[in-house]
């Protein structure tokens, strides 16, 4: 029996204080169109990209008010008329179903997991970023050196995985003791603790031939070392800037990327998911694969987040540099 109302996490005001940004609201549930799934939520994987949304300053800013989160785990409530490949109790993910009790989408953009556990939710948003990100963006093949920085994160630590799974030299910086052990245990051959000792100088001392593919998403200066230190043919992903986000873009002065770039044939190229979505279920269906047969593993923060208001206690969690893994919220 499905309930009349549920609760949903929305950004009403573009605020860079979250939680002046955001507000839990009650509405109708609504039975599903033609076509469609109902979906009770179970996981809802937390994205950096959360923040800068209620901050009105992500990639393709909405005017609020929106509903926060990207991605969500849950088990088919009901399905919409015409819909013959899903049933209820069917566990599916959906790039869109977000911080809410409930969720609709075209029977179509759902992608089959095997349970609607926390682990699925890992695949999502992170897990196709780095699957895609290498591979189309990066021309990933192997025995090259790879640099992955956040390695240890949601998105990260799939980076990792990957390029050690293609046969690379994998290098990946965290902000801790216990992230190191962490990159240590995926098989990462140098992690960097960047706030015990220098990028810059193991950088310098230990890759004389620079870095073949970086997968960029801190920006500062973990960008700039990583593009001064590209290989001749090196290709520099820039998957994000958290380290930006809060403040706001850095401005630089020094000589032009062309410069750094032009003589070593290296180029930075920009990766956004959403340009790459046509290949969502190809990728998904390969490291839901992988993890099956016990190649990949699926890093989940042991920090608990429960239900629609956890989920801004969540995204702060994952600002503050904590988490090891992805972090997810738990409905139910
Ligand atoms: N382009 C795309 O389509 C796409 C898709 C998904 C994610 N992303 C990007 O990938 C990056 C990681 O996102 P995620 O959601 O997987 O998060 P995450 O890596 O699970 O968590 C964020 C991590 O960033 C690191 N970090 C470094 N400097 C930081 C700072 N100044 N403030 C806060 N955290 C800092 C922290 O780890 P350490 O301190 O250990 O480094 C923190 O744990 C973000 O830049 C995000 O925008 C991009």
């Amino acid at each position: 029996m499905l309930p009349k109302t549920y609760q949903k996490l929305v950004a009403v005001r573009s605020s860079d204080n979250l939680r002046e940004a955001v507000e839990v609201q009650e509405v109708t549930l609504t039975p599903p169109q033609a076509g469609e799934l109902l979906v009770k939520t179970r996981f809802s994987g937390v994205n950096a990209a959360d923040y800068l949304m209620a901050a009105g300053r992500y990639l393709a800013p909405t005017p609020p008010p929106y509903d926060m989160g990207a991605e969500s785990v849950g088990v088919v409530a009901a399905v919409g008329e015409g819909v013959t490949d899903y049933r209820e109790g069917d566990a599916v993910f959906a790039i869109g179903g977000g911080y809410r009790e409930y969720f609709t989408l075209p029977a179509n953009r759902a992608i089959r997991v095997p349970a609607a556990n926390a682990e699925a939710v890992t695949v999502g948003v992170s897990g196709l970023t780095a699957s895609l990100a290498l591979e189309k963006v990066g021309e990933m093949t192997s025995n090259e050196t790879v640099l992955v920085t956040a390695a240890a994160g949601g998105t990260g630590n799939f980076a990792v995985q990957l390029a050690k799974l293609a046969g690379n030299h994998v290098i990946g910086t965290c902000g801790s003791a216990d992230k190191v052990d962490f990159l240590k245990s995926l098989g990462c051959d140098r992690p960097i603790n960047y706030k015990a000792e220098s990028l810059r100088d193991v950088l310098k001392q230990e890759y004389p031939k620079g870095l073949d593919i970086v997968f960029e998403s801190v920006g500062g200066e973990q960008y700039d070392l990583a593009l001064k230190h590209l290989a001749v043919r090196g290709r520099l992903i820039v998957i994000g800037a958290i380290s930006e986000y809060a403040s706001g873009p850095q401005p630089v002065t020094r000589v032009r990327d062309s410069y750094l770039l032009l003589n070593k044939s290296a180029s930075v190229r920009g990766f956004w998911l959403m340009h790459f979505f046509r290949y969502a279920q190809e990728h998904a269906s390969r490291l839901l694969g992988l993890l099956a047969e016990g190649k990949l593993v699926a890093a989940v923060d042991p920090q608990p987040f429960k239900g629609v208001a956890g989920a801004i206690d969540a995204i702060e969690y994952m600002y503050s540099g904590a988490n090891v893994g992805k972090v997810v919220v738990a409905f139910e």
